[in-house]
Parts: C-alpha cells; sequence; structure tokens
C-alpha cells in the first residue's frame, strides 16, 4: 500500500450547475479530470481524516471505474469509513437516505440524472452532506474555488475492490461495507405508506404500468412494487439498469417515455402508469387518458397527503420552485399552511425541511419529495399516489377532477429549445431580461404585465441570497411566463419557458393544456423574440 501524491493542474470549468458537475464522459475521463474534482471536494470540506462517506450512482458507464477512482482517494485522505451500494448502485434518493440512516459525513452522488448514458454521452458527480441533501452553494462554490487552484493529489496504490459481493472489505486502512443498495430504502417507505392497503389495491385488480427505463429504480420498483407490495411480475418494464439505458434518454417525458404515454391514451390503458429517470429521483404519473402535470402531481399529493400514515399528522408547509406552477400554493393556502418558492433545483429545499418549515416539496420537473430524505424522490411519489387511491377508492382521473373543482386548474406546460448556441441564448435572456421594467403596465394580446423580475430568493432560514434565478412575467390575470436558461446541460444552451394559465373553480377545466396557454405561448415568442432569434419555430420538448 503506498499513498501517492500526484501532481496535477486546474482544469477550467469544474463548476458545479444546478445538481452538481455534469459534462461528457470524455471529459470525465481526461487524465486527473475527475480526481481533481474529487480532491477539490475534499479539500473544501476542510480535509478527511475520519469522516464516512456514501458513495453510489445511478450505474451510469463510468459509473464502477469512477467509484474505484473515489475509494481510493478517500481512503488517501484519511476517510474512516465508506459505504458503497452493490455494484456501485444506489439511487439518488436512497442514497440520501442511506446518507442519513447511518450519520455519515456525506456522500458521493455520480449522476447525470436524466441525461443520455455511454461512452459518449454524459456522466456526473455531486457532493451530499450529512442531511442527505445536496451541498449549498457556500459548499459548491468552494469546490470551484479549489478546483481553480488544486495543484495536486492523494490517492492510494490499491487494487479494484469487488463491488458485486456484499459486505465489509478494507481499501489501505478504510473499511468498505458493500450495502443492499434497496434495504435501507425499502424499510423508510414501509414507514411512510399503508402497505396493506396497497397490496389491497393490487389484489382487487388494480393495474400499474411503471417504466424504470433501464435505469436505477428498476431494482427498487421490482422489490417494493412487485414484491412488497404484491404487484403482478411485468408491472415493472425496463427495470434492468443499462450503462447506456438501452441507448434511450432516461427522461420521463412524453417525449423519451413515448411508449408508457401511448399505453396511457391507447384503448388498452391501466389504471395508472408512472416513469423515473435515470438516478430515480424524478417521476411522471398518469391517469387513464391523463398525464397528471407535475405541478398538479405536487398540488394533489400535498392536499391528500395524511392519508398515509407517515404524514397523517398533517405538512408544516408546502415548497416548490419558482417555476413550478402555483397550484400548491393554493393547497397552503386552504390547509392554512406556509408556501415557499424557491429557486430551481432540489438543493433551496433543504434548509427548510430542516427547519421543519416545509414538509412536502416540487419542481415542475418531475420533482417531488418530502422531509424523509433531502432529495426528491420517484418511487416515494408514485407509492404516495397509490397510497391515496387506496385509500380514496378513487381513480386518478376522478381526484384531479375534484381537485381541479376545489381548487381551480393551473394549466400548465413547459417547452425547451434544446441545444442553442450559448452566445445566443444569453444574448436572448440579456436582451428580455433589459426591457423587464419597461413592460410593467403593457398590455399585450389583452393581457396586462402586473410584474416582471429577474428572480432573486432570500433563504428564510441562513439569510442566503440567490440572484439570477429566472425572468419572469407576471399578467393581471394571474397568467406568467417563466424564462431561464438550464444549469444541468452538458451542450451549448437549453432555454426553458415555463407557461401558466389559472382557470377558476367552476371554470373551464376541461380543456387540452396548449390550448388553454395559446395566448401565452405567443406572447412568450413575442416578449422574447424566441422564433426571430434562435431561428426555431418549435420547442425541442413540450411538456
Ligand atoms: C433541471 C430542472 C430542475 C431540477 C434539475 C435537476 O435543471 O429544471 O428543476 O432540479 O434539472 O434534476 P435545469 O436544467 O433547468 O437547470
Ligand atoms: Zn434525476
Amino acid at each position: 500500500m503506498t499513498l501517492q501524491t500526484i501532481d496535477t493542474k486546474p482544469y477550467e470549468g469544474q463548476k458545479p450547475g444546478t445538481s452538481g458537475l455534469r459534462k461528457k464522459v470524455k471529459v470525465f475521463q481526461q487524465p486527473h479530470y475527475l480526481a481533481n474534482f474529487v480532491q477539490s471536494i475534499f479539500n473544501a470540506l476542510g480535509g478527511m481524516t475520519g469522516k464516512t462517506l456514501v458513495v453510489g450512482g445511478d450505474g451510469r458507464y463510468y459509473n464502477r471505474e469512477a467509484i474505484q477512482i473515489i475509494l481510493k482517494m478517500a481512503a488517501a485522505n484519511g476517510v474512516s469509513r465508506v459505504l458503497v451500494g452493490r455494484n456501485g448502485l444506489l439511487s439518488t434518493p436512497a442514497a440520501s437516505a442511506v446518507i442519513r440512516k447511518y450519520r455519515t459525513t456525506g456522500g458521493i452522488v455520480l449522476s447525470a440524472s436524466h441525461n443520455p448514458g455511454g461512452p459518449d454521452e454524459d456522466f456526473g458527480i455531486k457532493y451530499n452532506i450529512g442531511n442527505g441533501g445536496p451541498a449549498p452553494e457556500k459548499i459548491t462554490d468552494a469546490i470551484f474555488a479549489e478546483t481553480k487552484t488544486i495543484s495536486n493529489y492523494n490517492i492510494l496504490d490499491w487494487p479494484d475492490i469487488d463491488l458485486a459481493t456484499l459486505g465489509d472489505k478494507l481499501v489501505g486502512d478504510m473499511a468498505v461495507d458493500v450495502i443492499d443498495p434497496v434495504a435501507d430504502y425499502q424499510e423508510l417507505m414501509q414507514t411512510l405508506f399503508d402497505f396493506r392497503a396497497i397490496r389491497s389495491l393490487f389484489a382487487s385488480g388494480f393495474r400499474l404500468r411503471f417504466d424504470a427505463m433501464s435505469a436505477a429504480t428498476g431494482p427498487y420498483a421490482r422489490a417494493i412494487l412487485e414484491g412488497a407490495l404484491g404487484a403482478p411480475a411485468g408491472t415493472v418494464v425496463n427495470g434492468e439498469p443499462l450503462e447506456d439505458f438501452g441507448h434511450h434518454h432516461p427522461d420521463p417525458n412524453p417525449v423519451h417515455a413515448k411508449a408508457l404515454f401511448d399505453l396511457m391514451y391507447g384503448p388498452d390503458a391501466p389504471d395508472m402508469g408512472a416513469a423515473s429517470d435515470g438516478d430515480g429521483d424524478r417521476n411522471i404519473v398518469l391517469g387513464k387518458a391523463l398525464y397528471v402535470a407535475p405541478s398538479d402531481s405536487l398540488a394533489a399529493l400535498a392536499a391528500n397527503a395524511h392519508l398515509a400514515p407517515g404524514y397523517r399528522t398533517g405538512l408544516k408547509g408546502i415548497a416548490r420552485s419558482m417555476p413550478t406552477s402555483g397550484a400548491a400554493d393554493r393547497v397552503a393556502a386552504k390547509l392554512g399552511i406556509p408556501a415557499f418558492e424557491t429557486p430551481t433545483g432540489w438543493k433551496f429545499f433543504g434548509n427548510l425541511l430542516d427547519a421543519d418549515m416545509a414538509t412536502i416539496c416540487g419542481e415542475e420537473s418531475a420533482g417531488t419529495g418530502s422531509n424523509h430524505v433531502r432529495e426528491k424522490d420517484g418511487l416515494w411519489a408514485v407509492l404516495l399516489w397509490l397510497n391515496i387511491i387506496a385509500a380514496r377508492g378513487q381513480n386518478i382521473p376522478a381526484i384531479m377532477r375534484e381537485h381541479w373543482q376545489t381548487y381551480g386548474r393551473n394549466y400548465y406546460s413547459r417547452h425547451d429549445y434544446e441545444v442553442l448556441d450559448t452566445t445566443l441564448a444569453n444574448d436572448l435572456m440579456a436582451a428580455l431580461r433589459g426591457k423587464l421594467s419597461s413592460l410593467v403596465g403593457q398590455n399585450f394580446r389583452g393581457e396586462t404585465v402586473a410584474g416582471a423580475d429577474d428572480f432573486a430568493y432570500t433563504d428564510p432560514v441562513d439569510g442566503s441570497v440567490s440572484s439570477g434565478q429566472g425572468l419572469r412575467i407576471v399578467f393581471e390575470s394571474g397568467s406568467r411566463i417563466v424564462i431561464r436558461l438550464s444549469g444541468t446541460g452538458t451542450e451549448g444552451a437549453t432555454l426553458r419557458v415555463y407557461l401558466e394559465r389559472y382557470e377558476p373553480a367552476g371554470g373551464n377545466l376541461g380543456m387540452e393544456t396548449q390550448e388553454a396557454l395559446a395566448t401565452m405561448i405567443a406572447l412568450a415568442d413575442e416578449l422574447a423574440e424566441i422564433t426571430s432569434r434562435t431561428g426555431r419555430s418549435e420547442p425541442s420538448v413540450v411538456s
């Protein structure tokens, strides 16, 4: 065993984005690239002597190689113990659960979420803190600063360890415990949901299709849905995690989960359809011929959460990211609890959850979760839906219809323009930012602008300020347009346009979403000059 100190030079651009550092695999495979970032994490944490870590990832290409490097570096930096998922696998919510249960110092999660995998595709790495959640900006900024000055890193000369068998191993003096990636997570789910009621639901013939998209959730969904809950074999499809996700994007949206959408809108639709993403933190839910917009799913889950044992005593508050629709705010108002509006990215929910100010959180980007972990959690949302369906004895379309009749409906859609030239996208944003204040009071297509700004957030717990979080234009009617650039893409820039229109209870609640939003769609194009600046007449993805 030799401890090696390897000389290195900084790489440019190792700045963590919305959710860690995401780059092409080929970028990560450059000499010392991954090691530089890992050592920068360790340096930013003030050294690792005696600390403990969880390490795992979504199983994508380069996951296992990266884990072997991280283990040897952790050992060389003085880490005392690491928990690793078998075969290097841990869904993001399971990693969060394991960090919390075993009270480790933190964890390193390897994932590029819903981005494609494979030798020419994406890889990612992020650090989670001891509460199980993504490191806050204070820490990611410190990591980035370290990447800019790094001159060497520590690594142990030690053979790769066997990640395929469970149990205790050694890397130098460091203990490595290869754990079952599902067990701790499943145990947690059993404390939150009425498994007996869900078992009876399946026993009575309720049909679910869960598409794991050949990604991390497969083993979890099989063990919990088909195992513990008795759903028929075949309920989980694409349940085997593959390094390249079977050449698909593991992104549960209408484009990449097309087979599921086709099934749910077809003649033999089961009662419920669901899918999760590469690392298992996202979810979508569909009823027969009804896609539940994630913003609506958040609202419906919050309104009905008390039906699940883990939330029987009620919610402390509901938090949503700023671009997420205001549907959840209406539920919070009715429940008499606070509603929080945070910037995009799960890390902004951490303080609210830790302070017990919010219990349920969500993002329009297919993310919902609660205080049980500090990440969004795809399978959790599916289980909560199942629990609610079982308790109410109603199917999803009926539950959503009643929800809208109670709260009104926030028609909502996101239009993404992917792989834009970065300069062009920045120019578009700058131009719109520059004219925001002049829009207020003006009328466009019958809609008067009530307010327009670049969203800034002051964390109510620690007072930290995050600015430049998205341009929003709010109309007197309550309709809204939000425009921001993605912070997770690895190729060019992605422009996200979020469109919302509120229809009160008693109004027209059954419209087709894009039709309901037609005025907002036209206005977004007009105000942000999308077509003229990008040359694109259509978004790449509508969700
Ligand atoms: C996207 C989503 C955001 C989510 C993040 C990580 O970030 O919009 O809600 O938290 O992925 O899953 P973006 O690419 O928009 O920065
Ligand atoms: Zn994800």
